[in-house]
């Protein structure tokens, strides 16, 4: 459905779980009081918004975390989402740990694509970004999913203490068929306190490593970013920067927490209590409004670059990767 600004929504960001399985340093260094399970959203809650959602031409899914395989029964999900009438592309975002043992099964429920967070290929950086020596694992996921089919991406977070880490991380995408992005740090949860690298700067050095790197006019899934090709790159380099490019003209998507909050945009508090609703045994009509509404309230863009108007302060685990 349109939204008041004629912007399309069509794609819906759902999170599973606040928990996960590593402790970003960006995201959740000491943990977190995660939510007791009654007050995350049932699967077959989900399923019945997502339905809602379909009516309303959102038909493309994300499934996101905190860390979505941490959750039992996260990869039946996928499927049961998947086989809804009228349900269109479902993937997955991952930080891999998982993976290796989960690709296959996702590949069978018929996931459309991976996405694996990695924001280092040194393993003592890895391990001090994500509090975990699991890098070999995370390869081996990608690789497994690699395997099975699945079109998979890779997501680096650009941090100023990994810059080293920059080049090797895009040169996957000359080992393998993967795209590689590099996703600017956002002020949201620990990343409010600084340590991005900026992405002209990670640029910058991609360049002097492949000097006919140019930009591509391609669209490659349901976000926002613009992609790079050069020659010896068998995957395209692709950019994410919310803050210093701002993309919210294109904006197509909705977020819906595991608390059943539907929330029209990343950097302000507000969001229709979908969970309410559901649980007083609200009709699929009154879904359908509820959601309709939260399209209704999307503001023109995000104010990212305008730090005392954030009015979003948890993590990004809380509300959605
Ligand atoms: N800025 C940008 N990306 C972030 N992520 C988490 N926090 C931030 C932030 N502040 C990304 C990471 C993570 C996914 C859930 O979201 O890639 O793995
Ligand atoms: Fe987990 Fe992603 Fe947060 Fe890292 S950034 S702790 S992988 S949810």
């Amino acid at each position: 459905m349109k939204d008041r600004y004629g912007r399309s929504i069509d794609y819906l960001r759902i999170s599973l779980t606040d928990r996960c399985n590593l402790r970003c340093r960006y995201c959740m260094p000491d943990g977190a009081d995660f939510l007791p399970h009654s007050e995350i959203l049932r699967y077959e809650e989900i399923l019945r918004l997502a339905r809602a959602a379909i009516d309303l031409g959102i038909h493309n899914f994300k499934v996101t975390g905190g860390e979505p395989l941490v959750r039992r029964g996260a990869v039946e999900f996928v499927e049961q989402l998947k086989q809804l009438p009228g349900c269109g592309q479902v993937t997955l975002t991952t930080n891999g740990v998982l993976l290796e043992e989960l690709a296959l099964p996702l590949a069978r429920a018929g996931v459309d694509g991976i996405n694996v967070s990695i924001d280092a290929l040194d393993p003592a950086r890895y391990a001090a970004i994500t509090g975990y020596d699991v890098l070999d694992k995370v390869l081996r996921g990608v690789q497994a999913s690699l395997a099975a089919g699945i079109r998979t991406k890779l997501n680096c977070v650009l941090l100023a203490s990994a810059e080293p880490e920059i080049v090797p991380l895009a040169e996957l995408a000359g080992r393998w068929p993967v795209d590689v992005r590099f996703i600017e740090l956002m002020p949201i949860g620990e990343g409010s306190a600084g340590g991005g690298l900026p992405p002209q700067r990670a640029r910058a050095l991609l360049l002097e490593r492949w000097p006919n790197l140019h930009p591509v006019n391609e669209r490659r899934g349901n976000g926002p970013a613009h992609y790079e090709a050069s020659e010896g790159l068998k995957g395209r380099i692709g950019w994410i920067d919310a803050v210093s490019h701002r993309f919210c003209e294109q904006c197509n998507r909705l977020r819906l927490t595991s608390t059943g909050e539907l929330k029209p945009c990343l950097c302000y508090d507000a969001s229709v209590d979908l969970r309410a609703l559901l649980r007083a045994g609200a009709p699929d009509d009154a879904l359908r409004a509820a959601i309709a509404q939260a399209v209704e309230h999307k503001p023109a863009h995000h104010c990212f670059d305008q730090y005392e108007e954030i009015t979003e302060h948890r993590r990004m685990a809380q509300i959605g990767g």
